[in-house]
């Protein structure tokens, strides 16, 4: 489903190049779930972001369903995203000119789906937001802009489902709803999980576990 191969990424900051990520390599099969654990700073974020094709790797080659990414350009990257990727990034990115219905509905209006409406709606009860359809982003607290970016990279049941600490910005009872909504889509739907946490409750439901230090893949371990 996703194979990284020796990815790197330098940065230029001041005068010396400095390596984020340094030769990462490994396999995700379909119907995995992988936790991506490690220190602040050690590279979670920006290895999802390689691996969502949002940032492209200084050297190393990311497959995404056995198409190498590299032989995409921006546009083909973008569709394939749409086509089998939902994320939920740290900065949440939503559009700030639309409502949570509108937002979530957006990916939805793209890939053609003609129930967008009902199923926006579906999924912003799911993730307890049903009383807040007709809010814009800045209307939301950060806990609730969350909850809306998580509605939105489920509602195009996506293959593939990203998520840069999904539970962070959520109490205890609301992140447990939101691993419970994962893991049943994992389990449902064979979504494969990608989620990088320092949750060590939902980084132990992950069938893997990945270990970065200082931009380096330490361990790979299955953990159950
Ligand atoms: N565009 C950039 N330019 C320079 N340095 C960067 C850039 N992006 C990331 N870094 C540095 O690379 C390192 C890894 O950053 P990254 O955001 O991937 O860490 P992280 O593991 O996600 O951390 P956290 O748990 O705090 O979110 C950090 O030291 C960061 O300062
Ligand atoms: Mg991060």
């Amino acid at each position: 489903m996703l194979r990284a191969a020796g990815l790197t990424k330098t940065v230029v900051s001041g005068d010396a190049p400095l390596t984020i990520l340094d030769g990462v390599t490994f396999d995700i099969a379909p119907g995995d779930s992988v936790a991506i654990v490690g220190a602040s700073g050690s590279g979670k974020t920006t290895l999802l972001g390689l691996l969502a094709g949002l940032d492209q790797p200084s050297e190393g080659e990311v497959w995404v369903d056995g198409q190498a990414l590299s032989g995409l350009d921006e546009d083909a990257r973008a569709a394939m995203r749409q086509r089998l990727l939902g994320f939920v990034f740290q900065s949440f990115q939503l559009l700030p000119a639309l409502t949570a219905l509108e937002n979530v509905m957006l990916p939805l209006e793209l890939a053609g789906a003609d129930d967008a409406t009902a199923k926006a709606r579906e999924w912003l009860t799911r993730v307890g937001l049903a009383k807040r359809t007709t809010h814009y982003p800045k209307q939301l607290s950060g806990g609730e802009q969350q909850r809306v970016a998580i509605a939105r990279a489920f509602a195009g049941d996506p293959k593939l489902l990203m998520a840069d600490e999904p539970t962070g910005n959520l109490d205890g009872a609301t992140g447990a709803e939101i691993a419970e909504l994962m893991f049943r889509l994992n389990h449902e739907h064979g979504t494969t999980l990608v989620l990088v946490t320092h949750d060590t409750a939902l980084a132990s439901r992950c069938t893997r576990r990945l270990s970065l230090a200082a931009g380096r893949l330490v361990a790979d371990e299955a953990t159950h």
